[in-house]
């Protein structure tokens, strides 16, 4: 048999800031003749596993997108199933998250989800909040153009009520005013499952990140899956509009 050796990661500075699209549980689970349900269970646990991996290894931010705004158009059965499933999965864990050094918040609209799961929302980020290793983001009921719309509101009653002139909005300013205004910029954007779009995700915020999309279907994106995506950013050169940095 054929070992094939894991990249060195670690010889390069690792990015800062990682984004993926947990996609193909679906696909995953038809493969092996289950329900769809069965995937984002192992979907999940894998989300727990990598967000473990990255602590680990030195990643500073995680942001994952979990829900999107367009997720309820799927069958009710299966919307169910994400709003309730992992409040009951996630409250067996509660006590080891706590113990741990991950900080977790959620980004997205608030007011649809049910309230049990806003309720574990709230108490995730509460029990999280002074930790001080990885901070992963999940992004639920995430619309990047609910996003820049919420932002806009925000901008404009701004302008309505006399506090800044229209000249004020800046790039920097809309910036501030998006649901990740706390978070670095984004190095690199992963999508699993071989779809090659952005589905609505962090339209904004991909402005230069490098982007890497692998044909392997979320609950099979294990260690040797990132350390491959991180090894192939770390061989990008990241101009951001300038010129390549001259060797001297
Ligand atoms: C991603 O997997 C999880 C969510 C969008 C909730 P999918 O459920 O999209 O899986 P596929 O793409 O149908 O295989
Ligand atoms: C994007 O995946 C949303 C999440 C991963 C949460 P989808 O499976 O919903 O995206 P499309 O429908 O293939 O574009
Ligand atoms: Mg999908």
């Amino acid at each position: 048999m054929m070992i094939r050796k894991m990249p060195d990661i670690f010889s390069k500075p690792l990015p800062e800031h990682i984004a993926i699209i947990l996609d193909g549980n679906g696909r995953w689970a038809k493969k092996r003749m289950m329900p769809r349900t069965f995937g984002h269970r192992k979907g999940a646990y894998n989300l727990k596993d990598i967000a473990i991996l990255c602590d680990e290894i030195g990643i500073k931010e995680l942001t994952v997108f979990a829900f999107s705004t367009e997720n309820w158009n799927r069958p009710d059965e299966e919307v169910n199933f994400l709003m309730t499933e992992p409040v009951k999965e996630i409250r067996k864990y509660l006590d080891k998250i706590k113990e741990s050094n991950i900080k977790i918040s959620f980004i997205g609209r608030r007011t649809k989800i049910p309230k049990e799961l806003l309720q574990l929302v709230l108490e995730l980020e509460e029990i999280t909040s002074d930790h001080k290793g990885l901070h992963l983001t999940i992004c639920l009921d995430y619309g990047s153009r609910y996003e820049i719309c919420e932002a806009t509101k925000i901008i404009a009653e701004e302008v309505n009520r006399g506090k800044i002139s229209v000249e004020e909005i800046t790039p920097e300013l809309i910036e501030k005013n998006l649901f990740t205004k706390d978070l670095k910029p984004l190095d690199l954007l992963i999508r699993t499952s071989g779809e090659l779009r952005i589905s609505n995700f962090l339209l904004w915020q991909l402005g230069y990140a490098e982007l890497y999309f692998t044909k392997t279907l979320w609950p099979d994106f294990n260690k040797k899956e990132l350390y491959k995506a991180i090894s192939s950013f770390q061989q990008r050169e990241r101009r951001h509009g300038g010129l390549k940095e001259e060797k001297k």
